[in-house]
């Protein structure tokens, strides 16, 4: 057990107190696809999502400052028997904004719902004639509420800044916009499209930071470049072979699961590992813990 004051836990994530001002995120490798937790981990995959983010904090540094203080497991954390090697990240503790950040460069998701409802997205008026998937004429910055329960709800920007204040929301912008079409640039060098991507941010010694995870798989739509196509929803980079696997049992997508055939889960995995890959250039199993 970790010897630590348990704070939260998501559906992904682990939260303990650190200290009065630190906080330790231990990310597992639980899977949810169509919204339900999967009974078999994906091995690795709490690793790359904290390497990834690591990463990312790393090139978004002139942008914003963020909450990683460290990806080292801390000498004072009991790990008997634990498997955190790779999958801690010592954080500030933030005063976090009651808004998600989200950005979005193409029409996806319930963003392209809406559209097709009202032709809006978040309540602002796009061009007639959108399909979906396809690029916006630029990155909006498409902020959501942070249901603590539930299901987050698309606002405006008007009413982020009703929520946060105008200030902390016209930052909260100016950054998540930043960082996304920094990342954004990066990975089409690479060959995926990032279409949308949520951020997290919160004040830390009265300064707004990136916080939680960061353009990871699971707080982003990430595309093969070679498989987007408007008018259709290209592939996820990631979790396309799961789903298709989950789509072919005839599951009708409420718990329990089906159980994941190992073949499932390898596949699963190495399309984690090589988001990571790609993005970073940089070899997986050089991450601390990797395959282990
Ligand atoms: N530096 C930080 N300080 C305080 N809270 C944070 C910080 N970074 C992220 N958080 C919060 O920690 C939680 C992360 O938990 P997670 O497992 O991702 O849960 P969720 O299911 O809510 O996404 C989120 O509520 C996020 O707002
Ligand atoms: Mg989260």
């Amino acid at each position: 057990m970790i010897g630590l004051p348990h704070v939260a836990s998501g559906k992904v994530r682990d939260i303990y107190e650190l200290d009065d001002k630190h906080l330790l995120f231990v990310t597992s490798d639980r899977m949810s696809a169509f919204d339900v937790v999967m009974a078999e981990p994906i091995p690795d995959k709490g690793r790359v999502l904290t390497a990834l983010t690591a990463f990312w904090l790393d090139q978004l540094a002139a942008v914003a400052p963020n909450h990683l203080v460290s990806t080292a497991v801390p000498p004072q954390v009991g790990t008997d028997g634990e498997d955190l090697e790779g999958r801690v990240m010592v954080v500030r503790k933030a005063e976090m904004l009651p808004i998600e950040c989200i950005v979005r460069g193409y029409l996806s998701g319930s963003a392209w719902a809406e559209y097709q409802r009202t032709q809006t997205m978040h309540g602002q008026k796009l061009p007639a004639g959108l399909r979906q998937s396809e690029k916006l004429p630029e990155p909006v910055f498409t902020p959501s509420t942070k249901a603590a329960e539930g299901h987050d709800e698309n606002i405006s920007f008007d009413e982020a800044k009703r929520l946060a204040g105008a200030e902390l929301a016209e930052e909260a912008r100016r950054i998540s916009l930043e960082a996304y079409q920094a990342a954004a640039d990066l990975a089409a060098g690479r060959g995926i499209v990032i279409a949308d991507t949520k951020f997290e941010l919160g004040l830390i010694d009265g300064r707004l930071c990136i916080c939680d995870e960061v353009l990871t798989p699971d707080s982003s739509r990430f595309w093969p470049a070679d498989g987007w196509q408007p008018g259709t929803t290209p592939p996820s980079f990631d979790k396309q072979p799961l789903r298709d696997w989950l789509e072919s049992t005839g599951w009708d997508k409420t718990p329990p699961p089906p159980a994941l055939p190992a073949d499932v889960v390898a596949a699963t995995r190495q399309r984690y590992v090589e988001a990571y890959e790609r993005i970073t250039g940089r070899s997986f199993a050089d991450w601390p813990g990797a395959g282990r």
